[in-house]
């Protein structure tokens, strides 16, 4: 929906002051769930902040709050949506706010790669959601004794599905499947990207296969190179370098360290003053991060920025607030039963795992 008028005309000043008053009128009926990549203009209104996991954990528990606004991309509020009551209503100030990843892996072409997969071994795949999904795939899993996973909980989830069956087809990016199966110890022969456009996803020798990962990736992540790692190391030759694991196997093979943004917050502020860390991941967490700890070094690894995330602003906040105070709440987010009730199973399989 178009931001009207007479909100584009206020200064940030104003959208914050309107913002905090709409807050204070509304207590504990609304409560504000904002993504580490949000900016601080944005993240300062939140009533939590976290990566998904604990993000999808706050709208499962957020039982006094009849409105739940989702400062974070699309898929992340269709989450929410899926895991509170019926009677709550999951608000996101700009529905356009998409996923990259997510659209990289249409529900109908992942169905047919695993028809096939399941036809090479017959109960014997189990498939896996990043929960940078749509929807209907996380219903797919669900109703094909899948589970969804977050970056912070992928190694557990990958090791509940090893335990069920011999296979795992992880959808949608490739970079989190293959960070995940090799830290696991699982060859990197026995790892196959699935092309959807080439039969057997492009792999002739799909049969040695073990861990399909399909041919997804963040636009955001993949950004960071092994360039950049040899850049900051050879400027500062003690930095240690944490990156997020949509990152490209061979910068996470040479980082540090790697783990989900709460993860990434964790490390940064744990370490000791007088540390040098590079970050990569996008660039509005690690901004913050330098700012909350002017005791250490932070810096990124490159510069990279979330565009989705980005479309999230106070103005469009403001909006979101101001609507639910007139009880005519705009931008909703909810998901048909059809696909909610087994979307549901893949979440709450993966809560129940981490
Ligand atoms: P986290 O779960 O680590 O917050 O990641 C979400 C995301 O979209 C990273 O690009
Ligand atoms: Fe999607 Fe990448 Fe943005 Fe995360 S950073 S929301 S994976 S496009």
């Amino acid at each position: 929906m178009v931001l009207p008028e007479i909100y584009k005309r206020l200064s940030e000043s104003e959208v914050a002051a309107r913002i905090w008053a709409a807050k204070e009128k509304l207590g504990k009926e609304m409560v504000i769930l904002g993504h580490h990549y949000m900016s601080d203009a944005v993240i300062q209104f939140a009533d939590y902040r976290g990566d998904s996991l604990e993000l999808s954990r706050r709208a499962a528990q957020a039982s006094e709050a009849r409105y739940i606004v989702f400062c974070g991309v699309h898929f992340m509020a269709e989450t929410a949506s899926i895991l509170s009551r019926s009677d709550q209503i999951v608000v996101i100030p700009d529905v356009r706010a998409g996923c990259i990843m997510a659209d990289m892996a249409e529900t109908d072409e992942v169905e047919r790669a695993w028809a096939d997969l399941d036809a090479l071994w017959p109960g014997d795949v189990t498939p896996i959601t990043y929960v940078n999904s749509v929807a209907s795939l996380k219903a797919f899993c669900g109703a094909h004794g899948g589970i969804a996973c977050t970056s912070s909980n992928a190694a557990k989830i990958c090791r509940w599905a090893l335990e069920r069956t011999g296979h795992v087809l992880f959808v949608p990016d490739q970079n989190l499947g293959a960070n995940t199966a090799l830290a696991m110890g699982i060859p990197a022969d026995e790892i196959m990207i699935w092309n959807p456009s080439r039969p057997y996803g492009g792999n002739p020798n799909i049969e040695e296969a073990r861990f399909i990962v399909w041919r997804g990736f963040c636009n955001v992540h993949v950004q960071f190179a092994i360039e950049h790692v040899i850049a900051v190391r050879a400027r500062y030759p003690d930095i240690q370098i944490v990156v997020h694991p949509e990152c490209t196997p061979d910068v996470v093979a040479l980082a540090d360290a790697n783990g989900s943004t709460s993860y990434i917050v964790r490390y940064v502020r744990e370490a000791p003053a007088g540390a040098k860390i590079a970050v990569g991941t996008e660039a509005n967490l690690v901004y913050r991060l330098a700012k909350e700890c002017p005791d250490k070094t932070v810096i990124p690894l490159a510069d990279s920025y979330c565009v989705s995330m980005e479309r999230i602003n106070p103005w469009n906040l403001l909006r979101s607030v101001e609507s639910i105070l007139a009880g005519e709440p705009v931008e909703q987010v909810s998901v048909p039963s059809e696909i909610r009730e087994p979307a549901k199973i893949a979440l709450e399989r993966m809560l129940g795992a981490s």
